[in-house]
């Protein structure tokens, strides 16, 4: 970590969507899956899906939704959405000695009483994609094969009764990016597991999954996609230039609980 950079931990709120949903699209603007799904007549705008996702994670009893603040300036530069399943709501709160007070106090009276009814599953499923009208576009239909994908991989890896933790997102403003944030946002959930003996899963982007690996995750399956399958047209590189998108590696990654 930078020993300049000092930065805290503490629970999102509801006004802080705006922001979060910026730095997601910001964070995400150099990944070709994203970059290839924003072309096209119907593109995917992934700053709009996150401001529409964002409040329900913030409401949901079983995610913990964690920004990363500047103490200098109190600007937010990246945010982590928990997953957990198998857990009671008074242990997702806590114990712990960064977080706890912050999240029983800003995030639990947050939630709506309806949400608590909210099913557990669905909550999940929705996590990476929005239903939306019928379209069969070829984008949509890569969107419906990683969405099935995912599916099947939370099925096998957290079948019922199965207790752990998972990383629904994970984004780092590009400014802030290499400066330790995304591993202090990590940080908060690889002790918690450690501490609950539980295992955690990510699906990780192409960019990320080397940070996952330096923080105890290995790689158990991956969706190799032919993104030129499904684009448009051909990637415009920064020389004005066409190419190919090439090929796309989603991570399906575990990593046991340590210590
Ligand atoms: C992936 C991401 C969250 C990492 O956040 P970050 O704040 O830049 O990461 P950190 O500075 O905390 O780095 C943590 C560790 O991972 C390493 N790391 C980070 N990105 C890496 C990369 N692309 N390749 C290799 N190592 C990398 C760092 O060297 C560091 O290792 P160290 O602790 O041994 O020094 C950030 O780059 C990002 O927002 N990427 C785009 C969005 C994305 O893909 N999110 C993941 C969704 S699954």
């Amino acid at each position: 970590m930078d020993p300049n950079t000092a930065f805290a931990i503490k629970a999102a709120s509801i006004s802080d969507v705006p922001t979060l949903a910026k730095i997601s699209s910001d964070s995400f603007l150099e990944d070709r899956h994203t970059q290839m799904k924003s072309q096209g007549e119907n593109p995917y705008d992934l700053e709009q899906s996150m401001a529409a996702y964002l409040p329900r994670q913030i409401a949901s009893p079983t995610s913990v939704l964690l920004k990363a603040v500047d103490e200098s300036t109190g600007e937010i530069v990246g945010w982590i959405s928990w997953g957990f399943r198998g857990f009671s709501p008074a242990e997702i709160a806590g114990p712990d000695p960064d977080a706890t007070a912050l999240i029983s106090n800003e995030v639990e009276s947050q939630k709506p009483a309806e949400e608590e009814k909210r099913v557990q599953a669905s909550q999940e499923q929705q996590a990476k994609s929005e239903p939306g009208p019928v379209d069969d576009s070829p984008i949509k239909q890569l969107e419906r094969i990683t969405d099935a994908d995912l599916r099947r991989w939370m099925d096998k890896v957290m079948p019922e009764g199965t207790r752990c933790m998972f990383v629904v997102s994970l984004c780092v403003s590009p400014k802030w990016q290499g400066k330790g944030v995304g591993a202090s946002l990590l940080h908060w959930g690889t002790r918690k597991a450690d501490a609950a003996g539980v295992f955690i899963w990510v699906h990780s982007s192409e960019g990320a999954w080397r940070m996952y690996q330096k923080h105890g995750f290995e790689t158990l399956e991956t969706l190799d996609v032919d993104l030129d399958q499904y684009a448009p047209s051909l990637l415009l590189n920064n020389q004005g230039r066409t190419e190919k998108w090439g090929h796309y590696v989603f991570r399906y990654m575990k990593r046991s609980p340590q210590g």
